[in-house]
């Protein structure tokens, strides 16, 4: 597919019907979120004029998802102790769970068991240095499959055939068949809902190639590769992984893969002897309990780091 069939597509997607939205509201909220300086009254005042999202947020808080032991009843006291990151994820997942969900189970628990494994990445090594919604875009970086599913759901199947029956990649065989693949049209869906560069390029890069990914995110990028190809291992899904070039373009020189991988495992596993009759809400709150601080309590997982001076290439970019 050439750039104008792929500008044509793109419109063409845009103004499909079904295609996840984020209300309104919820896009105001996000832009209040994304100013220099958070004005909280402004936040809670649009969160509290819409009823549906208030009690979304109270229900979904309440769930296990964030692993809180007290009961939140009020938005303002979720918006106090989650703060302006967890805040977006929030929003976010009261608008994605259910779509991710919808499409199949496997990939609402591959989205959630990445964002979890991110978050540990994060959590365990600061020296990382990355943009704090990485967990959150994490959590989406394959909501383009999504997308492809309502563009055509036929073709999008047969992708997804070829790529179990052939152990070939599910972007390969999306872009051999369909032109165009769930990391490009995931992209062009949080450009629609108008999100930033910092959770765009590493949905657009997260099957791509060092020497396409804009320098700026390029470290995002490849911990997005990173995390889907250990989760996609464990789950026995086809996946490449991050390239040599790519991980010495975002100056990661080691990993404990062995580490990660152990600890993926046991997530999964987890979840996997969570309620047959899949719950969404149950599952997420399961996992939490299988966090692992539970489960490998000594070992962490470590990251060797060259020194990068990202903010200048963002600054520049
Ligand atoms: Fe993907
Ligand atoms: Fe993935």
């Amino acid at each position: 597919m050439d750039s104008s069939q792929k500008a044509y597509l793109k419109e063409k997607i845009r103004g499909m019907p079904g295609l996840p939205t984020l209300s309104p509201n919820v896009m105001v909220i996000l832009g209040y979120l994304r100013e220099k300086e958070v004005n909280y009254n402004k936040v809670l005042g649009a969160i509290n004029r819409d009823q549906v999202l208030v009690a979304e947020i109270l229900k979904l808080i309440n769930s296990g998802f964030y692993g809180l032991t007290q009961e939140i009843t009020t938005v303002d006291h979720a918006v106090n102790l989650l703060g302006v990151n967890k805040l977006k994820e929030l929003l976010f997942s009261t608008s994605i769970m259910e779509v991710i969900a919808k499409k199949d189970e496997i990939l609402w628990l591959h989205s959630y068991s990445t964002f979890c494994l991110m978050e540990d990445f994060i959590r365990t090594n600061p020296a990382l240095n990355v943009v704090g919604t990485l967990p959150l875009t994490m959590l989406m970086h394959d909501i383009g499959q999504v997308v492809l599913e309502k563009h055509n759901a036929k073709l999008h199947r047969a992708a997804f055939d070829i790529s179990c029956d052939q152990r070939i990649p599910i972007h390969v065989a999306e872009h051999d068949l369909m032109g165009v693949d769930h990391a490009e049209t995931g992209a062009w869906l949080m450009e629609f809902w108008d999100m930033t560069d910092e959770t765009i390029i590493p949905i657009a890069y997260h099957h791509a190639h060092s020497h396409k990914v804009p320098t700026a995110y390029v470290r995002e990028a490849a911990l997005v590769q990173l995390a889907d190809y250990i989760d996609c291992n464990c789950r026995d899904i086809p996946a490449l992984s991050p390239s040599k070039e790519l991980l010495d373009a975002a100056g990661i020189l080691e990993y404990d893969m062995d580490f990660w991988q152990a600890r993926q495992s046991h997530l999964i596993k987890a979840l996997d002897s969570s309620n047959p009759a899949f719950k969404l809400k149950d599952s997420a709150a399961k996992m939490h309990q299988f966090s692992i601080e539970n489960l490998i309590k000594e070992n962490v997982g470590t990251f060797k780091i060259k020194e990068f001076d990202f903010e200048v290439e963002r600054y520049k970019s």
